[in-house]
């Protein structure tokens, strides 16, 4: 089978077929990294910029986003309405107003912390949701339209958390001939919800087959009201995608005070997990032909694990730097210095001395490789430069 130039190769040629990958006005990986006091973009995460899996048809986040948008667009066909535009390469970074203030995320909210947003500077990040585009392009005019893209966050390490993600997000404004501005506002917001509660309902039967479904109330500023699509797979409620009736005041910032329209967003590695029986979000970026031949144009297959490797675990010790310290920074450094060779990390122990008030807390790291198995002396040698830079880069005092 031939492997999509997405796949190809390892190595000084990858690093070639990257960059060529990087589409027109991506920004260089380098430039997310500088010296301003916000920047807290990390090389790891830098290097992911211009990757584009969303973009690869061969590759389970390319198929995904493909089935999506065929399901949008059948759709709209047979009901004789336009086509959603696509916009699949706009650029990951973006204003602190597009990420947060004109989706009305409240300025104390906890995602605009640096602990858990990646900041370039003090007015722009590395988008943390696709949402970010949304008054932008509503305020170009655009009336019905998919955005396709990685996300950033600082987060989590283990099997289904990655600092770099994808979504989907789909955004359609009402007709007048379908919502009249004369009608009563509610009435047109219960037209919009019904519109896009059967769309989504749709989308989740293409996707999974005839499961059972619920809705269940969801908040998210952007939106009024707001709801979460569940589907019981596998004798388990999971969330599918969160969405809702744009507000107001979201309208208003875009430049469309009165209309009427309805948003959703999704996570593809949670869907393509599921659809694929993928077991670690770590396997999407990996160039290993076991894995990436495994996938064809316009098909969803079952994943065949090659075989899983043994762990290695190792705990580290430290007390926490005087001011402001977030588990988030740990796992950063552990991410810069193992990449995809750690699977996940475990606080196991988090202890204030009783006399001095003082806190410490104690992780345990897993290594492991999904292509090959550890020596011991790589990951002793891993530890030790963790070690060095829980020191040196945390402020903090191994014990
Ligand atoms: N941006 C949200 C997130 O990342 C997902 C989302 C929820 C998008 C509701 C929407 C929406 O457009 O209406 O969690």
């Amino acid at each position: 089978m031939m492997l999509s130039s997405c796949f190809r190769g390892t190595g000084p040629t990858a690093r070639a077929g990257f960059v060529r990958g990087l589409h027109l006005g991506a920004p260089n990986p380098g430039s997310v990294i500088n010296d301003d006091a916000y920047n807290n973009v990390s090389p790891s995460v830098a290097a992911k910029i211009g990757k584009d899996l969303h973009r690869c048809s061969a590759h389970p986040l390319g198929i995904i986003k493909e089935r999506i948008e065929l399901y949008f667009q059948k759709n709209t066909q047979a009901l004789g309405q336009p086509q959603f535009k696509v916009f699949d390469d706009l650029p990951p970074i973006v204003t602190v107003e597009q990420n947060f203030d004109e989706l009305l995320i409240p300025p104390d909210h906890v995602s605009r912390q640096p602990s858990d947003t990646y900041y370039v500077d003090a007015q722009r990040v590395l988008r943390c949701h696709t949402s970010a585009h949304q008054t932008s392009l509503l305020r170009q005019g655009e009336d019905r339209f998919l955005v396709c893209g990685d996300v950033y966050r600082r987060d989590e390490v283990d099997s289904t958390h990655y600092p770099v993600f994808h979504q989907m997000e789909g955004v359609r404004i009402l007709t007048e001939e379908e919502a009249p501005a004369r009608w009563d506002v509610s009435q047109r917001k219960e037209i919009a919800s019904k519109d896009l509660k059967r769309g989504l309902e749709g989308l989740a039967t293409n996707l999974f087959g005839n499961v059972e479904m619920r809705w269940v109330d969801a908040y998210f500023p952007f939106t009024t009201p707001s709801a979460e699509l569940e589907i019981l797979f596998r004798g388990k409620w999971m969330e599918v995608l969160g969405c809702g009736v744009i507000h107001d005041e979201v309208m208003d910032n875009a430049g469309r005070t009165g209309e009427v329209g309805w948003a959703f967003g999704l996570g593809l590695e949670r869907l393509a997990m599921v659809l694929f029986s993928i077991p670690d979000i770590r396997l999407f970026w990996s160039e290993d032909p076991r894995f990436s031949s495994q996938f064809e144009a316009k098909t969803l297959t079952t994943f065949q694990p090659y075989s899983k490797y043994p762990p290695c675990y190792k705990d580290v010790t430290f007390w926490l730097p005087e001011d402001n310290f977030h588990n988030n920074d740990l796992f950063e450094v552990v991410r810069d210095v193992a990449g995809d060779l750690v699977e996940e990390i475990r606080l196991l122990d988090d202890f204030i001395h009783p006399k001095t008030q003082r806190k410490s807390r104690c992780f345990r790291i897993t290594y492991r490789s999904m292509d090959r198995s550890l020596t011991n002396e790589e990951v002793d040698r891993l530890q030790e430069i963790v070690r060095g830079y829980i020191t040196s880069r945390l402020d903090a005092e191994l014990r």
